[in-house]
């Protein structure tokens, strides 16, 4: 008799201890055969209900479950309350996939599993910022580790919405404006994460650049332009990291939604792309069964949020009907399978362990520490003395008790987590349209341990003392009484929800002017999604842009604020000075009802058009000839660098070889940025470093550029074209660093998307 040992393929003989003798594993479970030819030989065993069991996921989430199909009292059993769950096949040792959020951690958002703790990584945004693909992929190994070991195997991550807008609820979520950038660090996620032998979504596909009604708004944008930005940070994602799946996202793009949107999900992912993983859709995204499947999407994934249930009976019907064809529905459970096999989640089944947790604080650290930007550093008040007797007031921004993160589906309940760690925010806010809008409360996660506790810790001799800043007086008042006075803002995000301005609310500019006329050594420490204005950034010798920094953030911070860790973030999104910089001065649409998180009765549809096309961020800034508060690609070291000795070659493409050498007196890392605007065009992100050097020790580099990030795509051809001439060839510490420059020729050439 058969006996399927946990969710695992293993297939025993196990009835008596007298009958118990291994026998042959099936023909699919021999690994020298490739993914494809393992999951025909298993595909050939599955009946037509197990083949729709396979592309029919539940929601995790709520309890009581809202779900439209009965399920068997095995399989609630069987849900890990989080995001998602798709029954296995036990009879064929076909694991379930137990779906967990996200790219910050596993999630663990409250919804669920009271008690549970997971190491809290910072933003992507933070990571992005880091520059060093490296820390990307040990980021993603270490949450891929503990999602293992809390029994998931498939990590919703792999966030990658291009910052388009940077005041889109998800911009923490996300990794910047660039997609070179955003494409790298991303696609190195994804393979950490895969590398623990879980399935890793990259999402949201695509053009979800905004929260306000995310769910009905259609971002109409141009063919060639949409290529150019956000899918290309996705096929460069995707080339690198290779996800298992590709969540397709709520919104329409060009009226068509994405889950049913044929150009998008068969044109470019699976013919351009040969993309062989398969198309889950997200929590509520689906909004027909013959469209969808037809159009691409592999898998159903929420049914219990999606308006009805799309791929349960109704596909069955299409198949029968004909409006569904047979070889569809062989075509998804095939991606599924193979891409089962291929990541090994039929090899190397689930154990659930217990994580590790000073070793993952660990990646966590080191990933916020390289990832908080210096922005200001007059006079070098920074870094601190930590041996020096000093007082040194703490302010504001609940520094008494941890760090920002960022709210919704990715939220993780942090290692440490107590209540003092989750606030609540909420109350009347005014909208740019001018209306007033009574916020719910919304509970806001602090990451342990609390900046104050490890300014303390590493600054022994100096007398810290703590005002929550809610009074202004009272806040002056201790920085005038003290040497060092650090002020802590910030800028609280969720999914869903738009914030209707980068500008700090409740005051908080206010606070900042007070303490700095109060002490003129003021720090400001920003704990922000994304960008934020600084209209008091005259008033301040320093300030630090911290993002969410995770679980050991406040350590991270620490150690930078007092020089143990040279500060090696550089801004992987620009830092407008008002929100009147952006290309769309007010978000399309928004109002208080774009706050409503609308799965079902969504508001009225609407489009939002993107007439700056591929020009985002830095593109846009210099198309309109504007500067920034802060440039893309900025930050400050407590040391310095020269790039010496430019060579640029051109041809098919642009190389460049130089200098980075480490000229000040302290170790400390580098980016060198190499940036290349074609004939006529504007500047792009070719190429990026990051060095590690020693005081007077320089490193030779060589850059290559990916020709893409040279072309422009001919949409009627449907074709890249980097177009002939002289490149300008720019190559220093931000966009707007010009170190070094050159000019090169590169000639004409077409390239297959
Ligand atoms: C989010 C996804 C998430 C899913 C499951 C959706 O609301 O947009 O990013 O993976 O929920 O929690």
């Amino acid at each position: 008799m058969y006996k399927i040992i946990g969710c695992a393929a293993a297939i025993v003989l196990a009835a008596s201890a007298a009958e118990a003798q291994t026998v042959a594993p099936p023909a699919w479970m021999n690994t020298m055969l490739s993914p494809d030819t393992r999951a025909d030989l298993l595909q050939a065993k599955l009946t037509r209900d197990e083949q729709l069991t396979l592309v029919h996921g539940y929601v995790g989430l709520y309890e009581p479950n809202r779900f439209h199909a009965p399920i068997s009292a095995e399989m609630r059993a069987a849900l890990p309350q989080s995001a998602g769950y798709v029954p296995g096949i036990v009879r064929l040792g076909i694991p379930p996939l137990n779906e967990s959020d996200a790219s910050l951690g596993v999630a663990n958002g409250g919804h669920m599993r009271p008690g549970d703790q997971a190491t809290a990584l910072p933003s992507s945004l933070l990571t992005a910022a880091t520059w060093n693909p490296d820390l990307a992929y040990a980021g993603g190994a270490m949450i891929g580790a503990e999602a293992r070991a809390k029994g998931f195997n498939v990590l919703l991550a792999g966030g990658l919405d291009l910052a388009r807008e940077p005041r889109d609820g998800r911009t923490f979520e996300y990794s910047g404006e660039d997609p070179w950038l955003a494409g790298v660090m991303v696609g190195e996620a994804i393979k950490g994460i895969q590398s623990q032998h879980i399935i890793s979504t990259t999402k949201h596909f695509a053009m979800n650049d905004q929260e306000t009604a995310r769910t009905v708004v259609s971002a109409d944008i141009s063919d060639a332009a949409m290529r150019e930005s956000d899918l290309l940070a996705f096929e460069i994602a995707i080339e690198r990291g290779d996800p298992g799946a590709v969540m397709c996202a709520y919104n329409r793009i060009n009226n068509v939604y994405a889950c049913e949107n044929d150009y998008l999900l068969d044109t470019v992912l699976k013919k351009d792309w040969g993309y062989k993983g398969f198309v889950l859709s997200d929590w509520g995204a689906v909004h027909s069964t013959a469209d969808a499947a037809n159009h691409g999407l592999d898998q159903e994934s929420a049914n219990g949020v999606d308006s009805e249930d799309f791929f349960g009976a109704p596909l069955k019907d299409a198949l029968a009907d004909g409006s569904v064809p047979e070889t569809r529905l062989a075509d998804m459970v095939h991606r599924i399978l193979r891409t089962m096999f291929a990541l090994g989640l039929f090899d190397d089944p689930l154990v659930r362990a217990p994580i590790n947790i000073e070793a993952d604080g660990d990646v966590a650290q080191r990933d916020a520490e390289e990832g908080i930007v210096l922005l200001k550093n007059e006079g070098d008040l920074l870094p601190l003395d930590p041996h020096k007797r000093q007082s040194i007031a703490v302010i504001g921004g609940y520094a008494d008790r941890g760090v920002y993160s960022g709210g919704g589906s990715s939220q993780v309940i942090p290692i440490g987590n107590e209540p003092a760690q989750e606030i609540l925010i909420g109350g009347a806010m005014v909208w740019s349209n001018g209306e007033e809008w009574q916020i719910p409360k919304q509970v806001v996660v602090l990451d342990p341990p609390a900046p104050l506790d490890a300014i303390k810790q590493e600054a022994p001799r100096a007398r810290v003392s703590y005002d929550d800043g809610d009074d202004i007086a009272s806040a002056t008042a201790l920085a005038r009484r003290s040497d060092i006075a650090i002020v802590f803002v910030h800028q609280w995000m969720r999914e869903g929800v738009d914030v209707s301005s980068l500008s700090l609310y409740g005051g908080q500019d206010e606070l900042v002017d007070a303490v700095a006329k109060a002490n003129r050594n003021t720090i400001v420490v920003l704990e922000t999604g994304g960008p934020v204005l600084m209209p008091w950034l005259d008033k301040v010798p320093a300030a630090i842009e911290a993002f969410y920094p995770g679980n050991r953030g406040a350590v991270a911070l620490t150690r930078i604020l007092f020089g143990e860790v040279d500060p090696s973030g550089r801004l992987p999104i620009t830092f407008p000075l008002g929100d009147s910089q952006l290309p769309h001065p007010i978000i399309t649409g928004q109002n208080p009802v774009g706050y409503t998180i609308a799965t079902v009765g969504a508001p009225t549809a609407y489009d939002v058009i993107y007439t700056e096309g591929a020009k985002i961020g830095y593109k846009w800034f210099e198309d309109q000839k504007i500067e920034p508060l802060f440039p893309f690609g900025f930050g400050l070291s407590y040391t310095s660098f020269t790039f010496d000795g430019l060579v640029a070659s051109g041809g098919h493409t642009i190389t460049a070889s130089f200098e980075v050498k480490n000229t000040g007196k302290r170790d400390g890392k580098e980016t060198a940025e190499l940036y290349a605007a074609p004939p006529g065009g504007l500047k792009r992100l070719i190429g990026f470093v990051k060095v590690d050097l020693k005081p007077g020790e320089s490193q030779h580099v060589t850059l290559t550029a990916d020709p893409r990030l040279l072309a422009g795509f001919d949409a009627e051809a449907q074709l890249w074209r980097v177009p002939a001439g002289e490149y300008a060839v720019t190559l220093g510490g931000s966009v707007a660093d010009n170190a070094a420059a050159a000019t090169v020729r590169v000639e004409a050439g077409t390239l297959k998307p």
